[in-house]
């Protein structure tokens, strides 16, 4: 992708000392420092198992404030306001002045992105104030709540009843606040500041070739507890032995060591063991399972009980691992047939938030042939990783460390790390995510490399389970060839390679004379290839934005694909067209990138099954 914009001049960016000094309105504790090199990254807030939780969701309608100028936060002289619009507040009398009033204000869904809910927020970006009141029953003795967000694009600061819960950075991650003890049994305040200002030294950061998405774009959920409670746990098959299950459980408010099972009824297998003082065990007990694959999705119930609490999971038992530039699965030889694509709802548009949101773009991956797909460039909502743990789809998963990162700011590493734990903690069971990925088209310098072997170690200590990736870029060496040797590869397990040969690079023809080196001995995953095409524009196959040339680039492409025995999975750009202000061809892109094989009101193009015919041959 040939780099052509820098960060806009003049753009006023809410920077962290900003946010951090509103912070520290009366009450707010402040935030942790970066962890030092090598130390872990914080531990995720959010809450494991919350769906059969007790509690109850606050999704639906939530009044809004759009505040381009930051006034909820701000004085005239840029100071924090002790009374900004989290306190909520009405007047008291005919003569109090209160300038703002969240309950005569316009409602959006949640969740839901505010920039497609109103045609006026389209292409806002800033900050919106988001409010709702809520009643909530007493809960059992002793219970504990706690709000979870799934995520706030792309940083949050929330309020309960006028104080100050505390805020969470990154659009696309879960986490939750604990409330015991401040939640009324009526007419509770909830105020949530959500800013989705793109930053130097955010992640994403400047410059994206997706839109940026705003609001409470996932549910949010008033989730109830015992005293004592599973917070997280891994089930997953034991490292280099498929006939046994092993992990961990993490209880939270255990007063020293308790008792945990761990069991699977439908096996009629179950083991129980005693945790530490600080509520952690490690399990592992025989099992003989059917085991997942996109052939056969088996998931099976698991049931974790400790103390009073007693959660379940849907789980899949799969092993992966490379063998030199093999990839196995379950021990067998596999190529990825896939698919890149964003998390955008396919016809109504915006950010895709539902199971049936899910199920219609997954659904499309599965008609066009795929056993994969990899989610970009961030980690899309839980309702899609478990719709892939249904319906049989490996996934590749990233976090948005894309194009121009900060990579020596400490503050940004920091970002990137709690990303990551945050997404490995909620997707750690999903037997169909196979991969994650640290970083998309990065430059190759020190810093970046430093940066993003930091990553790569987080995530061999979170999860030596599965396998690590990163979409690459290349470089000629020689007329006819191209060799892959960013440095990082050495640290992964997959290549990625994202590479478009017939698009930024020449004509389609290209493909057919050119060569692929890579100086690893390890699988590479094509993670992007394609062509704009705008979907009913027919031409001859030399015509950009044609269907006929977007077809014939994938004839090329694949063919010269085939031909390189390392390749050993591929997900194309990408299913389907998708918003981007970086597109604004009149008449052929007006914001929309085209590159999809279907066009966003559902209409196939000729591309699509010619790749679908290939991937027919390759499964047989
Ligand atoms: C890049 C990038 C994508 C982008 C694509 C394109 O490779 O990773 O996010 O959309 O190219 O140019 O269409």
């Amino acid at each position: 992708m040939p780099a052509n914009q820098g960060s806009l001049p003049g753009v006023r960016v809410w920077s962290l000392p900003a946010l951090l000094a509103f912070a520290l309105a009366p009450g707010a504790a402040l935030p942790a420092p970066s962890p030092p090199p090598g130390a872990s990254p914080a531990a995720p807030s959010a809450l494991g198992f919350t769906d059969g939780r007790a509690g109850q969701s606050l999704d639906g309608a939530w009044h809004v404030i759009v505040d381009p100028y930051d006034n909820g936060s701000l004085d005239y002289r840029n100071q924090p306001r002790p009374n900004g619009y989290f306190a909520d507040a009405k007047p008291k009398n005919k003569s109090d002045l209160v300038e703002y009033d969240f309950s005569r204000s316009p409602t959006l869904n949640v969740p839901g992105d505010w920039n497609t809910q109103r045609p006026d927020l389209l292409y806002y970006e800033g900050t919106v104030w988001y409010e709702r009141t809520f009643d909530a029953a007493a809960g059992p003795k002793d219970a504990r709540q706690f709000l979870q967000f799934g995520a706030a694009a792309q940083r949050a600061m929330v309020w309960l009843n006028g104080r100050r819960l505390g805020a969470h950075e990154g659009g696309f991650t879960p986490f939750a606040f604990e409330v015991t003890g401040r939640v009324r049994p009526q007419a509770n305040s909830l105020v949530v500041m959500v800013n989705d200002t793109r930053r130097l030294g955010a992640i994403p950061a400047m410059n994206t070739d997706w839109w940026n998405y705003g609001g409470l774009t996932r549910g949010v959920r008033l989730v109830e507890t015992p005293a004592a409670f599973i917070r997280a746990a891994r089930v997953e098959l034991a490292q280099g032995d498929a006939h046994r299950v092993a992990g961990t459980v993490a209880l939270d408010g255990a007063r020293g060591p308790t008792a945990v099972t761990v069991e699977i009824p439908e096996v009629h297998t179950r083991v129980t063991v005693d945790t530490d003082a600080q509520g952690r065990a490690a399990f592992s007990f025989p099992a003989t399972l059917s085991l997942w694959s996109p052939e056969s999705p088996r998931l099976y119930d698991v049931d974790i009980s400790a103390g009073g609490d007693r959660v379940r999971d849907r789980i899949g038992f799969r092993t992966i691992e490379t063998h030199g530039t093999e990839l196995r699965l379950n021990g067998r030889p596999i190529f990825l047939r896939g698919i890149s694509l964003h998390e955008e709802a396919l016809g109504r548009g915006g950010r895709a938030t539902s199971r049936a949101d899910a199920e219609a773009l997954l659904g499309l991956a599965k008609e066009l042939g795929c056993n994969f797909v990899r989610l970009a460039h961030y980690p899309h909502n839980e309702e899609m990783t478990r719709a892939a743990d249904r319906l049989g789809l490996l996934v590749w998963s990233e976090i948005p460390v894309y194009w121009t990162i900060a990579w020596d700011d400490a503050d940004t590493l920091a970002d990137a790390r709690r990303q990551l734990a945050e997404e490995i903690a909620r997707d750690g069971n999903r037997a169909s995510i196979i991969l994650w990925s640290v970083g998309n088209e990065t430059p190759v310098t020190e810093a970046r490399t430093r940066f993003l072997r930091t990553l790569v170690e987080d995530a061999r200590a979170a999860d030596p389970t599965r396998l690590l990736t990163a979409a690459l870029e290349h470089h000629p060496s020689g007329p006819h060839q191209i060799t892959i040797d960013d440095p990082l590869g050495a640290d992964l397990d997959v290549i990625g390679l994202n590479e478009y040969v017939g698009w930024y690079d020449g004509l389609p023809a290209k493909c057919d004379g050119l060569t692929w080196r890579s100086i690893y001995q390890k699988p590479i995953v094509v993670s992007e290839f394609g062509a704009d095409a705008k979907a009913g524009f027919h031409a001859d196959a030399l015509t950009r934005f044609s269907e006929e040339y977007q077809a014939d680039l994938y004839r090329h492409q694949l063919a010269m694909l085939r031909k390189v025995p390392a390749v050993r999975g591929m997900s194309p750009w990408i299913l389907v067209d998708f918003r981007s202000q970086r597109r604004p061809l009149p008449g052929v892109q007006d914001g929309w990138n085209r590159k999809g094989l279907v066009a966003n009101d559902g209409t196939k193009k000729q591309a699509f099954w010619i790749l679908r015919d290939a991937y027919r041959g390759l499964a047989h």
